[in-house]
């Protein structure tokens, strides 16, 4: 095992790619393209996703890359010694080139010989089969050729040995693990548990597949690799015995923390939490602003996601008496001292993400501390009448009143060991949502900030979506959709080239309800409810609890930021300019209002 500094595995990385012919593509945008309803990126391979479908890349068919990744599904894990909301995925592709020889080679290299792990000490996974694609005997040789003992390569299922996205290219993966000194919780422990005996260092993809259907899935053209491993992960084993807040990434924040509170990490347990939380969420808040869409906070999807991070960091700070002045300093630690060197935009917009980090601190603060004061009011009454629920109208009248996310509800009561009422809260919540839909002025606020014409492509594209699935097939989903104040663009699942007839019945169909002037209603409820009332949507993980759903008619219902306009008759005519491929099973219509 070899003490390496985050910048000395940057560049160790790198180097053993284009040593062995990869071009560095550099890292991209961390948040998604709203219109395919992608909030972030969560794995370095998403933004590849064209050409891991068979589109040409124009660097190659060799690339790597370290790509800036936002998870936050687990959010409420943070505040261990692992977890973090942004997370760097170290990448390598081959897109159609190498396969799984040189895969399993350099991957046992980099272990052994980059970061110096005893043989001993690596374990590894694959893929154990089942009805659809076989057993995957060929990397469990071609591991143990390279260098793994036998007795550490683990057949497992596809739950833990396959890669997927809702959509996309897909396949059996191959994950390495490192042994840690921590005994096995059982004679069956196996790299899938997580008593912590086996930490996952990487993991190698072999993408065959395409998944065009939740339980439908198409050979792609090429086979690829997809290799990403943990960047923070192996920077924390490596130095820190695991402990990703005492890496060279978080340690300047940390100790400003300490200083600030006079507390020590790592002392006191609960102190400890609420440093991480906040080293975390003012890290991935200053990435998100900072990005190159630079996010703002706002009440839907990922811009409420990030409102969410800073409004946990204020309250955590709170906690351990802290001034949230000291979020500038902190910020200022993550751009100037850790990430400004890698991702130019920070740099470049310090005062934009110091200043809407503040905007937002200051909205927050104001209410946080009238609303404490009533959180307290009702959580005294209700203890003292050993009650041990919050109904749901109390808590919307925290959320409406003193702007608590139901979140910071249920994390204040779960610490008095009450409950919320969900379910009350979401209903009180719709209520209010069918309100405000019919006030003007939030309408007038949505179209400001998208542009009117963006609003009526936003809306032709749902049309187009439904009128698809008519004429096509039902089983036509949305792969891809950009649109611009001129035009609409849109990537779907095809077989085949569309035939002129074809094409003129979708355009008809789209313009028959914008004749009909149909209304499009938007309903806020929970993502479950979301899913089981069958709304379309791309990657449904990636939305908060409660999200908005459009209904057009009885064709179209997806779950969607928005926003749209009332009534389709304001579209005009719908003409598709164009339909091509876009790369291999996916097609690309291009099309205009006039
Ligand atoms: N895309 C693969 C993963 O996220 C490498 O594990």
């Amino acid at each position: 095992m070899k003490k390496m500094s985050s910048k000395e595995i940057r560049k160790a990385w790198i180097e053993f790619y284009e040593k062995r012919g990869h071009v560095n593509i550099g890292t991209t945008s961390l948040i998604g393209d709203g219109a395919t309803g992608v909030l972030f990126n969560v794995a370095g391979m998403q933004p590849l996703m064209p050409y891991l479908l068979g589109k040409e890349h124009p660097k190659g068919k060799r690339l790597c890359n370290i790509q800036g990744c936002i998870r936050t599904n687990d959010i409420e894990s943070v505040g261990d010694s692992s977890h973090v909301t942004f997370f760097e995925m170290m990448g390598s592709w081959s897109l159609g080139d190498y396969f799984k020889e040189e895969r399993t080679k350099w991957s046992y290299e980099l272990l052994t010989e980059v970061f110096k792990l005893p043989k001993e000490r690596l374990a590894t996974t694959v893929f154990e089969g089942n009805e659809s694609v076989p057993r995957d005997d060929e990397t469990a040789i071609l591991r143990e050729k390279s260098g793994f003992l036998k007795e550490n390569i683990y057949y497992l299922p596809k739950e833990d040995n396959w890669w997927e996205l809702d959509r996309g290219p897909c396949g059996p993966d191959s994950e390495m693990f490192y042994i840690t000194d921590k005994q096995p919780c059982s004679p069956n422990c196996n790299p899938s548990c997580d008593c912590g005996h086996f930490i996952e260092v990487g993991n190698d993809v072999f993408m065959q597949y395409e998944r065009i259907a939740d339980d439908k899935y198409i050979p792609l053209k090429n086979t690829n690799v997809d290799t990403g491993w943990g960047f923070e992960r192996i920077l924390a084993f490596l130095n820190t015995n695991g402990d990703v807040y005492l890496t060279d990434l978080f340690i300047g924040a940390i100790r400003i923390l300490e200083e600030e509170s006079g507390k020590k990490y790592n002392e006191a347990e609960a102190e400890t939490y609420s440093m991480r939380v906040i080293a975390d969420h003012i890290r991935t808040s200053v990435m998100l602003l900072g990005d190159e869409k630079h996010l703002i906070p706002s009440n839907v999807g990922d811009g409420y996601i990030l409102r969410r991070l800073i409004r946990r960091a204020v309250r955590y700070a709170k906690k351990i008496n802290i001034s949230t002045d000291v979020f500038n300093k902190i910020a200022l630690y993550y751009i100037d001292e850790v990430y400004g060197e890698f991702y130019k935009g920070l740099v470049d917009s310090k005062n934009f993400i110091l200043t809407e980090l503040k905007k937002e601190i200051d909205k927050f603060e104001k209410t946080l501390n009238a609303g404490m004061k009533e959180f307290d009011k009702l959580s005294r009454r209700l203890l003292d009448d050993n009650i041990t629920i919050i109904e749901g109208k109390e808590a919307f009248r925290l959320y409406d009143t003193f702007g608590f996310p139901l979140e910071l509800t249920e994390e204040l009561a779960s610490e008095l060991g009450l409950l919320v009422d969900k379910e009350a809260f979401k209903e009180k919540f719709r209520e209010h949502q069918e309100k405000s839909r019919a006030s003007v002025g939030e309408f007038k606020g949505g179209l400001a900030s998208h542009g009117e014409m963006e609003t009526k492509y936003h809306t032709a594209t749902h049309l187009l979506n439904a009128a698809l699935k008519v004429v096509i097939s039902k089983d036509v989903h949305q792969m891809g959709s950009n649109i611009t104040p001129e035009r609409l663009r849109f990537d779907f699942n095809c077989d085949h080239k569309l035939t002129v007839e074809e094409k003129k019945k979708v355009e008809d169909l789209v313009n028959q309800w914008i004749k009909e002037d149909l209304e499009v209603k938007k309903i806020s409820m929970s993502k479950e409810d979301a899913i089981k009332s069958g709304a379309e949507c791309m990657f449904i993980e990636k939305y908060p609890d409660i999200v908005s759903v459009y209904t057009i008619g009885e064709f179209s219902k997806e779950l969607c930021g928005g926003p749209h306009v009332e009534h389709t008759g304001v579209l005009g005519k719908f003409v598709i300019k164009k339909e091509e491929s876009s790369s291999s099973g996916i097609r690309r219509i291009k099309a205009i209002l006039e």
